[in-house]
């Protein structure tokens, strides 16, 4: 079983510590916090520390500082998107107000140093702090970037860069983090941070797939939003280098066309179909190169993580 029952328990039930109170702030919080994310980020921390250890107990508040920091970047993500679903729930904003989610956002980011704070280990304490403010420095640089580019083209070397920084920051922190709650020596830290970056990329890069392909029981979230919005995902930068001027012509015209209806969104995936599977080689190839770096671990206890790894490319929610 890829996700292990009790380590997921686990990770809620320290989540759950950090926001225990009844109002409409801490509402708000849990509105998204509790509403069935998949948890990845937590895992990652607890199966990479599993690697070397057992003690799961000392990763824990680790792990929730991951997933409280992803929760606010969602809460955030979700006013700049205009998206009014994730989760297959009402977005914390279409429920709270704008204000009010803000703050909901801004009070998980500052318990997630909380979090770090709870950690024994005063060296790994203030390592985890170093790991995840650049990772959270990052992902407000990369969500920056993501918005400026619905008004202009960017070039694949500026999308990559973007979302390392948006998306792949934080799975990165999220594994390098559990190496440090594991002692890792230097060489087995490198291997991690390899694996991470990989499957930080093809994380996002099937989230962009998911946008267009994935079906919105499964994903929880509108479907075809990035078109809407006029994102610039590897699909569209792939489209548009390779389609021929009539069908590049009709895509600038759907693209971030916010009077467009449904038809329009499904002519527009259709347009871009062959990069669908552009994206999807390329996942293969990044998931294949980011199991190669787990190699010097323990044939046993690495496989969670290689499974993760496959799991994040292929899956569908
Ligand atoms: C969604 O992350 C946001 C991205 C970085 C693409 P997840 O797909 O991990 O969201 P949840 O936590 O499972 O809802
Ligand atoms: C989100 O990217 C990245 C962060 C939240 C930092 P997206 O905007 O593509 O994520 P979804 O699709 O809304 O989950
Ligand atoms: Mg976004
Ligand atoms: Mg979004
Ligand atoms: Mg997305």
């Amino acid at each position: 079983m890829l996700f292990d029952k009790n380590i997921l328990q686990k990770i809620d039930e320290e989540l759950r510590t950090y926001v225990d109170r009844d109002d409409k702030l801490y509402n708000a919080s849990k509105h998204l916090l509790f509403a069935g994310g998949k948890r990845i980020r937590p895992y990652l921390t607890v199966i990479t520390y599993m690697l070397k250890k057992d003690n799961i107990e000392e990763v824990l508040p680790a792990a929730a500082a991951v997933e409280l920091i992803h929760n606010y970047t969602l809460i955030h993500d979700d006013i700049m998107d205009n998206d009014d679903k994730r989760r297959g729930k009402p977005t914390v904003h279409v429920v709270y107000g704008e204000p009010m989610a803000i703050l909901a956002g801004d009070l998980l980011y500052a318990k997630a140093f909380e979090a770090v704070s709870r950690i024994k280990d005063n060296k790994k304490a203030h390592e985890v702090l170093k790991i995840l403010s650049k990772a959270c420095v990052e992902v407000c640089e990369g969500q920056a970037m993501d918005m400026e580019f619905e008004s202009y083209y960017p070039t694949m070397e500026e999308y990559l860069e973007m979302i390392r920084k948006k998306t792949g920051a934080l799975l990165e922190a999220s594994v390098e983090i559990g190496a440090v709650m594991a002692d890792c020596n230097e060489e087995e830290r490198e291997a991690l941070k390899e694996y991470a970056k990989r499957i930080g990329l093809t994380f996002q890069i099937q989230d962009d797939v998911l946008d267009l392909i994935g079906d919105k029981n499964k994903i929880g979230k509108p479907v075809g939003s990035d078109i809407r919005e006029g994102k610039k995902t590897i699909i569209v930068i792939h489209a548009l280098k390779t389609l021929d001027e009539g069908k590049k012509k009709r895509l600038l015209e759907i693209l971030g066309n916010k009077n467009i209806g449904d038809e329009e969104i499904k002519e527009a995936i259709e347009i871009l179909k062959p990069s669908i599977e552009y994206a999807k080689d390329l996942m293969k190839q990044k998931t294949e190169e980011a199991k190669d770096y787990l190699k010097i671990f323990d044939k046993d206890r690495r496989k969670v993580l290689e499974d993760l790894a496959d799991f994040i490319m292929s899956r569908v929610y």
